[in-house]
């Protein structure tokens, strides 16, 4: 209510410029959103807020209020979602208390009827929620001890709607007031709640009586209501003991009780908190009455004695209440008390370091990023791309940017447990970090680096390592050796990794350290290729074969060729492996006995399982253990690495030959390493005794196949647009074995019942690093035992035995031929000349002839699209290797096709 007279007051001279006529000195009085300068009733000069905000728009909010119409500005922030959106005001005296006092004004500006809510932070504390729906308007006045200049900035809320303000001040107050009784004051700020005029009821009392300009608001609506008002007899009052200086008109009004009854004010508050509150006792009756004090039932002073003709205070703090009940009580005489103040104490949390936030600036202006960063990085709310504890800056992820190079700034961010610097074009040394002595997770991935630095030695806390996809050279440095520190390096095709000791839980196992074994390779088909051979195959002659081959190796290291495979512990492994250790015991419960076969593949059964913490698993058990023995588990995994010589990389090539059970354990232990979103996940394993069996995370979807040709319920019928996505999903997967991982690892069984889809039809490459063909090698080429699935099988591959990834290819030019005509590669049905699928369908494909497109796609795709995937099908199937694209330009044309089908489809709803 008295804040409408205010408002009232303000508006009716809205418009006149005139001057100040009293001293208004350090008075700021923002019109948010005005755009002129006035004077209001109670003299105070008001500016048009545009010069203290940079974002935001203006407008009038129109209402009747009382009978009488207004026409109030009001900034509102439309684009808050974005942050923080701040005044930012100067102030001349940089140390000293200011009072700020700041009104939210909504009353439907926008005609929604949709009052916002927001934060209002001050400086780097958080002060309030402003709900506009709960009073409207919103007032908030604050006492804040300044250091620097005055930040009041707005956050918006989710689905909080936009903030919005209206008015701004700021009064100095007098120096030294509002101290006692607070400690020092220190990184403390006072939020006012009530300021009673006691025993007054005429108005609220402000400039120009208020020198200071706090408003005191009339004394009703507090019970009991027995006032006593307009003390004609003005005494001339001692105010000297009084840093606050209230107005002597505010203390020449009293509210009085005699002994007989106690005197209670019961101030509502809505949030628990501690609490500041300061009593006002001025001498105005010729009697000198004293009293106890009682707040919320303890006494905080007792026979407290007002004297004649003097002013006093009392402050006090009440720690963690809901309510403020202030009671007088053992009356002498007449009790009384003159005003009230009741503030809630609010923490300014501290500021980070200067160091740390001149580091941060340079960062941020040196890459561009968001300079919206201002103020301090931890508060009131942390900075983009930063993470803090308290004030201190802990993580910084500054991924997908333009970065280039670690500059020396890093260096002072000296309390960073976390950073994230992966594509962020880095190359070169790894460097500057190594002051970081509290880092412990560091990500370094999809980046150009080549090498180490010597950083690593002093990062004492780290934890985390992530060099994936990067082009580091060498070896890891020898302070990564340790078993604390997860090491993730796939990707870099130059960085040799090499095994020691792979830990084997099971039972007995003398097991053999792989050897590493590098012999150069003819020039054969192109390919300037080494090979390297992991394994230990039984067999005399391939002993002396190693023999042989290890000197030729050790020759040529002699002869100047740098090779830095040395044997390291590969930490990462071994510790995914005692994560992912499953006993036989395990394995049966989960699969209630092997109950439910899902399917069967070259590698064995199938079954539904679930683990014990109700993750439901595919458990693939190895199929005849006694064939091959338990300790010659077949499997061949392709794993590109390099090693330097003087003259740029060449790669080579790891094989896994057939062996030991150590195999095993480094299949599982490549294979794990191997995660990407469009590939089925390894969960865990079991190695015991006779059983060698795979635990896949499970896909409820059915294959591929299942759902082109398959009868069952669950068949979903594919449109051209679901099958675009399901072949995009499946080459982002296998482009991810390509060229991604670390193994490098040729599929080499593509088809459509080993891509999978679960319940939201994404597709996942299943089988990888398990097909059984068998390798052979000697020491200038390697050939394989073809074995594959008919109707799938690279020609190339079956006439030259020369495995590369363009059989992968092929098999996936086999499976979108699928997609388009909806038939399987090999059917005996129709003439002879339709048997082969590829035979059949590329020349179609190739004249643009979509009449063998599959019927049920008909009329449902967009020409180009299916163009585009015919192209890339019938390309993908060529039978010379070298005029097939590879798996990253097939992903390519297959995105475009799916979103030139999208498109279509969004202009076809569109028309609709
Ligand atoms: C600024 O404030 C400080 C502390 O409140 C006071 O000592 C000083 O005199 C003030 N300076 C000016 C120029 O007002
Ligand atoms: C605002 O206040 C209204 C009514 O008091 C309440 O229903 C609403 O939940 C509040 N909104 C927020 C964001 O606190
Ligand atoms: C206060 O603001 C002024 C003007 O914007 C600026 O020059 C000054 O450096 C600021 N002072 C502090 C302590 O931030
Ligand atoms: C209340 O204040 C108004 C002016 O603000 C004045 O005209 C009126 O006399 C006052 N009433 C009393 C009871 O003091
Ligand atoms: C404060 O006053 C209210 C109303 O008179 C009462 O309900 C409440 O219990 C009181 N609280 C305390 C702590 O005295
Ligand atoms: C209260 O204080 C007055 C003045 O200081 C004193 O005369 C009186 O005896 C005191 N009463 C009690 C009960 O302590
Ligand atoms: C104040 O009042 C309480 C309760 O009425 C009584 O117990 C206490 O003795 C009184 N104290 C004084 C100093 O009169
Ligand atoms: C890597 O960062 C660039 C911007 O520097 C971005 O365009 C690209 O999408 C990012 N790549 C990934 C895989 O996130």
């Amino acid at each position: 209510m008295e804040f409408w007279c205010f408002v009232l007051g303000f508006l009716l001279i809205y418009g006149f410029n005139s001057v100040a006529f009293a001293d208004q000195e350090g008075f700021l009085s923002l019109s948010c959103g005005g755009m002129v300068s006035f004077v209001d009733s109670s003299s105070i000069s008001w500016v048009p807020d545009g010069t203290y905000v940079s974002t935001g728009e203006t407008t009038i909010a129109n209402f009747v209020e009382g009978g009488y119409p207004f026409n109030v500005p009001v900034r509102f922030f439309p684009d808050s979602q974005e942050g923080r959106m701040c005044y930012r005001l100067p102030l001349k005296n940089l140390s000293s208390l200011v009072l700020v006092r700041a009104k939210f004004l909504y009353k439907n500006y926008d005609g929604l009827g949709k009052p916002p809510a927001f934060s209002v932070s001050l400086g780097t504390a958080t002060t309030t929620t402003v709900n506009l729906t709960s009073s409207d308007p919103w007032i908030e006045e604050f006492i804040w001890p300044v250091k620097g200049n005055l930040s009041l900035c707005l956050q918006s809320s989710p689905d909080g709607g936009f903030p919005v303000i209206s008015s701004l001040e700021v009064r100095p107050l007098p120096d030294g007031a509002y101290k006692s009784g607070m400690g020092d004051f220190v990184n403390k700020l006072l939020r006012k709640r009530y300021r009673v005029n006691s025993g007054y009821s005429n108005g609220s009392i402000r400039y120009p009586l208020d020198l200071y300009d706090r408003i005191w608001d009339a004394d009703q609506n507090f019970s009991p209501a027995h006032l006593s008002t307009g003390f004609s007899n003005q005494l001339p009052l001692d105010l000297s003991s009084l840093k606050e200086s209230p107005p002597v008109g505010v203390l020449q009004s009293a509210r009085v009780l005699t002994r007989e009854n106690a005197l209670t004010y019961n101030f509502p508050i809505d949030s628990l908190g501690d609490y500041y509150t300061v009593l006002y006792f001025a001498g105005i009756l010729p009697v000198s009455p004293s009293f106890d004090v009682i707040v919320n039932g303890d006494v905080v002073t007792s026979n407290y004695t007002v004297k004649s003709s003097e002013a006093s205070a009392l402050f006090f703090q009440q720690r963690g209440t809901w309510t403020m009940n202030i009671t007088f009580r053992n009356i002498s005489f007449v009790s009384q008390v003159n005003a009230i103040e009741v503030f809630e104490i609010v923490e300014i949390p501290l500021e980070s370091s200067s160091t740390t936030v001149s580091a941060l600036q340079v960062i941020g202006q040196s890459t561009g990023i968001d300079l919206g960063w201002q103020d301090d990085p931890c508060s009131p709310i942390p900075w983009n791309h930063i993470g803090c504890e308290g004030n201190v800056v802990t993580s910084l992820d500054l991924s997908n940017i333009n970065l280039r190079s670690i500059s020396p700034t890093f260096a002072d961010l000296l309390d960073l447990k976390t950073l994230d610097l992966h594509n962020t074009s880095l190359a070169g040394q790894i460097q500057n970090l190594g002051s970081l002595q509290k880092l412990e997770k560091l990500n370094l991935s999809s980046n150009q680096l080549t090498s180490f630095g010597s950083d690593f030695e002093t990062l004492a806390s780290l934890q985390i390592l992530n060099l994936e996809n990067n082009k580091l050279r060498g070896t890891l440095p020898q302070s990564l050796n340790s078993e604390s520190v997860e090491v993730r390096t796939s990707g870099n095709l130059c960085l040799s990794f090499s095994l020691s000791t792979c830990n084997d839980r099971s039972d007995n196992s003398s097991l053999e350290t792989p050897q590493v074994t590098i012999f150069t390779t003819r020039k054969h088909s192109g390919h300037n290729r080494t090979a390297i051979i992991f394994g230990s195959i039984g067999g005399v002659i391939f002993a002396l074969l190693l023999i042989a081959l290890l000197m030729f190796m050790y020759r040529r290291r002699r002869k100047g060729t740098e090779i830095t495979s040395t044997p390291r512990t590969v930490t990462e492994m071994r510790n995914w492996n005692a994560a992912k250790v499953l006993s036989y015991k395990e394995i049966k419960a989960a699969t209630n006995n092997f109950k439910e076969v899902i399917g069967r593949g070259g590698f064995g059964s199938v079954y539904l399982g679930k683990l014990r913490d109700g993750r439901v698993v595919a458990v693939k058990v190895r199929f005849d253990q006694t064939q091959l023995g338990a300790d010659s588990f077949v499997n061949e995994v392709v794993v590109s690495i390099c090693y330097s010589k003087k003259k740029g990389n060449i790669p080579v090539e790891v094989l896994l030959l057939p062996g030991s059970r150590i195999s095993f354990v480094l299949l599982v232990s490549l294979l794990s390493q191997v995660r990407h979103q469009n590939l089925v996940s390894l969960e865990g394993f079991c190695h015991e005794s006779k059983q060698q069996i795979l635990v896949y995370e499970y896909l409820p979807g059915g294959s591929l196949a299942d759902n082109l040709y398959g009868s069952n319920s669950k068949k979903i019928t594919l449109s051209w647009v679901r099958r675009l996505k399901i072949a995009v999903d499946a080459a982002k997967g296998l482009d991810y074995l390509h060229n991604g991982s670390n193994p490098r690892i040729i599929h080499r069984d593509v088809k459509c019942s080993n891509i999978l889809l679960d319940l939201e039809m994404n597709a996942k490459v299943c089988d990888f690093g398990l097909s059984k063909q068998i390798f052979q090698a000697d020491a200038t080429h390697v050939t394989t035992v073809v074995k594959g699935t008919a109707g799938y099988l690279d020609p190339e591959y079956y006439s030259t035995k020369q495995l590369t990834e363009k059989s992968d290819v092929y098999s996936f030019g086999v499976v979108l031929l699928e997609l388009i005509c909806g038939r399987e590669p090999m059917s005996h049905a129709g003439t002879p000349d339709s048997y082969n699928l590829v035979l059949w369908a590329k020349p179609y494909l190739q004249a643009g002839a979509f009449e063998i497109v599959d019927e049920s796609l008909r009329g449902g795709f967009e020409v180009e699209s299916m163009r585009k995937a015919a192209s890339v099908a019938s390309r993908s199937v060529e039978r010379d290797a070298s005029q097939r694209p590879t798996m990253a330009e097939v992903l390519a044309e297959l995105k475009e096709a799916y979103s030139i089908q999208i498109s279509y489809l969004a202009s076809r709803e569109h028309l609709n």
